[in-house]
């Protein structure tokens, strides 16, 4: 296919510093099927009771990335990324065999010459696990920490960057306060232990990984600005409250070793224990991960449930989620606001300050049907140009990983949106490169010229 000019042809994105790290993201259980050979994870449990994904699919098969992954390096290598950000499946890691696909797949990524870089958690947790209360119990932090030695202690030698957990936030905000995703609770502020033990699997996942041997670890955290519906008392009260359940109850802790006012008396344990944890949780990260997709407008609440954007919030909450106007949408519905990420990063950078350390973008893409997706194109055109901005504004970004190399298993959308560069037949499991894959390639030839 011949792809169109596009700004990146006639206005070059400008140059990122040495060393930048070029990738593109995925997640276990959304491409790799083989759902026969690994014991069962809460999403197998959640898929299979009626009403959970829209279009009644299950990701038994999804990609089948675990039979046909020698065709993805190709794919990986053919784009010429530095870097691959998988997960790795805790329930795979649990069965027979399931290290020695992680195992193959890094040898596979080292021949390609693609640097892999793991994901311990990416929300597929053993139904076990979930079964013994899950995220809602302290013990499941611990837990976490010994597979993440596991882990370690079989491909430590190949990698040389970690991420402990993906966006903490979203796991805890749909699958245990709206009930959207697995484990399906629909717990509101109850569900907020779950956030703090991921936190703490997070912690004590870093003391396991660094005793093993482990450097360079982060974490992905989902991050957007928060906009407020006005400038009314009553509405920027409910963005100031959204901005802390969404995003500073997430980075405080980790960034400064303590919960926003106000949230740590919500978390479990005396304050005594709360200290400790905190300390485990606060150890600093090479690097801090952020997954950015739009902003939020935000106001005050409306009275009576409201359906937003595929959810139901209930009419509890102490805000409301309201329509972005004025920004083209992806076909999820999302706005597309590129000028946001550079907002993002500036604000952060104020308010982290010097305890904020290099920043990875770990995702970053949208969902367009199509194989000349002129959208995607111009979507990340814009984002990469809004990261450039933002790294000249004295943002320290160290990289980029889009989302996602393939179409996959969009959780509770299940099939229907399509985030990859590459496109997949899901009858025939066949991949095409889209636009947006040569697109990418032509950019990274660019930004690195005589690799
Ligand atoms: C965030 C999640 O980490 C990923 O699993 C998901 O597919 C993308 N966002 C798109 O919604």
């Amino acid at each position: 296919m011949i792809a169109r000019m596009t700004d990146a042809a006639t206005n070059p994105i400008p140059p990122f510093p040495a060393g930048f790290l070029w990738g593109v993201s995925t997640s276990a259980h959304q491409i790799e099927g083989a759902a026969d050979l690994r014991e069962p994870s809460v999403w197998d449990a959640f898929t299979a009771e009626p009403g959970h994904v829209k279009d009644g699919s299950t990701a038994a098969v999804a990609c089948d990335h675990y039979h046909r992954h020698p065709e993805d390096v190709a794919l990986l290598r053919g784009l010429g990324v530095d870097a691959y950000r998988f997960s790795v499946s805790w329930p795979r890691v649990n069965s027979p065999g399931g290290l020695d696909f992680y195992d193959r797949l890094v040898d596979e990524l080292c021949a390609a010459g693609v640097r892999p870089v793991p994901t311990l958690f990416h929300w597929d947790l053993p139904l076990s696990q979930a079964d013994a209360g899950g995220w809602l119990e302290r013990d499941t932090a611990g837990r976490f920490a010994e597979y993440a030695a596991l882990v370690a202690a079989r491909l430590g030698d190949r990698v040389s960057k970690w991420i402990t957990l993906n966006e903490p936030a979203e796991h805890t905000l749909l699958g245990h306060a709206l009930g959207a995703h697995a484990p399906g609770k629909r717990l509101l502020f109850d569900a907020l232990p779950a956030a703090h033990h991921q936190l703490l699997a997070h912690g004590l996942a870093i003391q396991a990984l660094r005793a093993a041997g482990a450097t360079d670890i982060g974490i992905a955290n989902s991050h957007g600005p928060t906009w407020p519906a006005s400038r009314e008392p009553a509405d920027l009260e409910a963005a100031g409250f959204y901005d802390l359940l969404l995003n500073r109850l997430f980075a405080d802790p980790v960034l400064l070793g303590r919960y926003p006012d106000g949230i740590g008396e919500l978390m479990p344990g005396d304050a005594e224990d709360l200290a400790a944890d905190l300390k485990i949780i606060g150890q600093p990260v090479d690097w801090y991960g952020i997954n950015y997709y739009a902003p939020t407008r935000v106001g005050a609440p409306q009275g009576s449930e409201i359906e937003f954007g595929g959810l139901t919030m209930p009419a509890e909450l102490p805000f409301s989620v309201r329509e972005i106007e004025g920004y083209p949408v992806t076909d999820f519905g999302w706005p597309v606001v590129p000028e946001a990420l550079t907002e993002l990063l500036v604000d952060f950078r104020g308010r982290y300050g010097d305890r904020l350390p290099p920043v990875v973008i770990t995702e970053n893409g949208c969902s367009y049907e199509g194989l000349d997706d002129q959208e995607r194109i111009s979507y990340l055109d814009g984002h990469l140009r809004a990261l450039h901005r933002a790294y000249e504004q004295g943002v320290d970004v160290r990289g980029y990983f889009v989302w996602s190399l393939l179409d996959n298993f969009e959780w509770a959308e299940g099939y229907a949106r399509r985030f990859g560069l590459v496109h997949v037949d899901f009858e025939t499991l066949e991949r095409t490169p889209k636009a947006s894959y040569h697109w990418l390639r032509d950019v990274l030839r660019a930004q690195r010229p005589g690799r």
